[in-house]
């Protein structure tokens, strides 16, 4: 306390390290329990209606990530990467998350900086779906919205200047280059499939967008079984309905990408994914997004060229009911 204008030596030090120390041990007490905890874990669920006339012995399996508290993949890199910008001091009390996403990040980091005590501010293409829009406002984020020609290069853009501008006042996780995102998957999705397979993964297939599911994943994948054989999926044109997904041969591409863990690309359209999508809902139950169609439609189009034994293995990246019809 300072009430004579005299501060006392360490006081406010003192006062900083007993916040830092309670905070430390409500984090502690409340770790089993918290929001974070909540986060990966998801089901293995076997693709069974939607992938009938699947050669003798060929197991299809999709990691439910839609099933995640923010309802999406991207809770994890999220979390790994607000985690790190505390570990590092990047982010600190006071300050505002800073982006660009096409939606699902954002709704991760408004869920995980409302919880942590953050403002969260995000730049993104004014077509992003009105519902992920609504969602974002509900958890009081300030959206900044950028045209939708440049898709989320142009968010990614405007996200990148604004930090410059203030680099004090936001902490701006940059997912696209960021190693907290592709290590989220590598130290929990990765191990989740190799535990839910009992280690029987031969085959791993994922759509691009920042790449972090795909590189974290497979680089771990590949690791614990040097044979596992990795089939990375795009869109078939820079002007495509994957929300979420990268057509890399157009789009600025993330300083994370490691296009040498692939043994494999394939381009999906957007009709084919939408089909998927329905036949994921009205087969299998599965209500979830045109991403996930895509990476379903591109592991099935596999699965049906592989002998006995084979085990696939894709990602559902959100759920359905964030996208109109
Ligand atoms: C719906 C959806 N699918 C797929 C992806 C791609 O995941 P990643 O960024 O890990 O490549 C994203 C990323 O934002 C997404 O929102």
């Amino acid at each position: 306390m300072d009430l004579l204008g005299l501060r006392a030596p360490g006081d406010e030090a003192d006062k900083k390290k007993m916040s830092a120390c309670v905070l430390e041990q409500e984090d502690q007490l409340d770790s089993a329990h918290s929001l974070a905890a909540s986060i990966g874990h998801t089901p293995l669920v076997r693709l069974r209606n939607s992938a009938r006339g699947l050669p003798a012995g060929v197991e299809i399996y999709a990691k439910a990530e839609h099933l995640n508290p923010g309802g999406s993949v991207k809770d994890r890199p999220a979390l790994a990467m607000i985690l790190d910008g505390e570990r590092t001091g990047k982010l600190q009390r006071g300050m505002t998350i800073l982006d660009a996403t096409s939606g699902n990040t954002g709704i991760a980091y408004a869920m995980i900086g409302a919880a942590r005590g953050y403002a969260v501010t995000l730049c993104l293409p004014k077509n992003a779906s009105p519902q992920r829009k609504r969602i974002l406002r509900s958890f009081g984020v300030n959206i900044i919205e950028t045209d939708p020609l440049q898709a989320t290069d142009g968010a990614q853009l405007l996200a990148r200047r604004m930090f410059l501008a203030e680099p004090g006042k936001y902490f701006y996780p940059d997912q696209y280059n960021n190693e907290a995102n592709w290590r989220a998957h590598y130290e929990g999705t990765a191990p989740e499939i190799w535990d839910q397979t009992e280690g029987r993964i031969t085959h791993f297939v994922a759509g691009l967008g920042t790449s972090g599911t795909f590189v974290g994943t497979t680089r771990r994948l590949k690791e614990l079984k040097p044979t596992l054989r990795a089939v990375s999926m795009q869109p078939d044109s820079p002007l495509h309905g994957l929300e979420g997904l990268k057509h890399m041969g157009t789009a600025m591409v993330p300083g994370i990408y490691d296009a040498t863990l692939a043994d494999e690309n394939v381009a999906v359209t957007t009709e084919d994914a939408q089909a998927m999508q329905k036949i994921l809902a009205q087969q299998d139950g599965l209500l979830v997004g045109p991403s996930s169609g895509a990476n379903v439609f591109a592991a099935l189009q596999l699965a049906r060229t592989l002998p006995r034994e084979s085990v696939v293995v894709t990602i559902l990246c959100d759920g359905g009911e964030r996208y109109n019809e």
